[in-house]
């Protein structure tokens, strides 16, 4: 099968990284993968899902690798999520949906996860890393959408998701739009969630030290080609993410705690952004 995108990109890494011991788990325990064939399942799905979609989450085999488990949140997710406190989470530019896996594996009931993206590919992908295209079906748990589209015909409004969500998960999301489009994204995903105190956004993405100015970071490579992909990348600082917030509370007339730390990147993070300022902001953002 030819590969339909460029290859010879920075962050198409040939070789698959050490699995992380827990995404290995999941991947024997939820998709019943053999030890023994769990990197050549994930180098497999790769190739499968850069005929789709040539992004750096794809060729540095970032969707092997889990997030939402590290926040110190996690536990509180998935308990409030278990005891039907909360009855829907909620991941946007899911991507392959490794998350997702792993909150059922670790006992939060299916019918309460969903997640969305907006190539159909991807989520395929998904199906196939995870061998579980029948329980969590496109249409129903999986939705393909673009997330900016706020016509009263997008997707998720169609399936009855609007105010219905307890938390959402956002990685290596909002960095996908440039400024204008993280605030229609912003104030989608506050429509998404329940009109209440205490549902939650979490996630982690592309930005820059603190002392460094945010700024539009064009598209690269193959990328670009995508319908329905925005042309730059805004990258925040910490600050200037507040900033954000502020801006989509006043938008809303809604408050929100924001709390968005800086972490050092891994050396695969810095095969698409590639200055030395680049960091990932991690945030947790709670509705008051
Ligand atoms: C960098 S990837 C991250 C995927 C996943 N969250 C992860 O961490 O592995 C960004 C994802 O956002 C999706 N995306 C980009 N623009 C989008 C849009 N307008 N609507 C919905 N999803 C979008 C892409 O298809 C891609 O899967």
């Amino acid at each position: 099968m030819e590969a339909l995108f460029d290859q010879s990109v920075p962050w198409y890494l040939i070789d698959v990284p050490p699995t992380d011991r827990a995404m290995r788990q999941l991947l024997v325990e939820y998709a019943g993968v053999e030890d023994s064939a769990v990197e050549k399942h994930i180098t497999d799905t790769r190739s499968k899902a850069w005929r789709v979609a040539p992004f750096p989450c794809v060729g540095s085999f970032l969707f092997a690798e889990l997030v939402l488990s590290n926040f110190p949140v996690y536990p509180d997710i998935v308990a409030n999520l278990k005891s039907g406190t909360w009855t829907r989470y909620l991941e946007v530019g899911c991507g392959l949906g490794q998350d997702i896996r792993k909150l059922i594996h670790d006992g939060v009931p299916m019918t309460s996860v969903m997640g969305t993206d907006l190539l159909p590919g991807l989520l395929e992908s998904g199906h196939d890393l995870f061998r579980d295209a029948d329980a969590l079906p496109l249409g129903k748990s999986l939705f393909a959408a673009d997330f900016l589209d706020v016509s009263d015909n997008n997707v998720l409004g169609k399936a009855g998701l609007d105010g219905t969500v307890d938390v959402i998960h956002a990685t290596m999301f909002l960095h996908c739009f440039d400024r204008p489009a993280q605030l229609v994204a912003c104030q989608r995903v506050i429509t998404l969630l329940k009109n209440q105190p205490g549902v939650m956004i979490v996630g982690k993405q592309g930005g820059v030290t603190k002392g460094a100015s945010a700024r539009e970071h064009p598209v690269k490579g193959p990328m670009g080609q995508i319908g329905g992909v925005v042309r730059t990348n805004f990258l925040h600082n910490v600050d200037s993410f507040k900033t954000l917030w502020d801006e989509v509370g006043q938008a809303t007339g809604t408050r929100w705690n924001v709390q968005v730390c800086e972490e050092e990147v891994m050396d695969r993070g810095y095969l698409y952004f590639d200055e030395e300022e680049h960091r990932w902001l991690s945030f947790v953002i709670v509705k008051l």
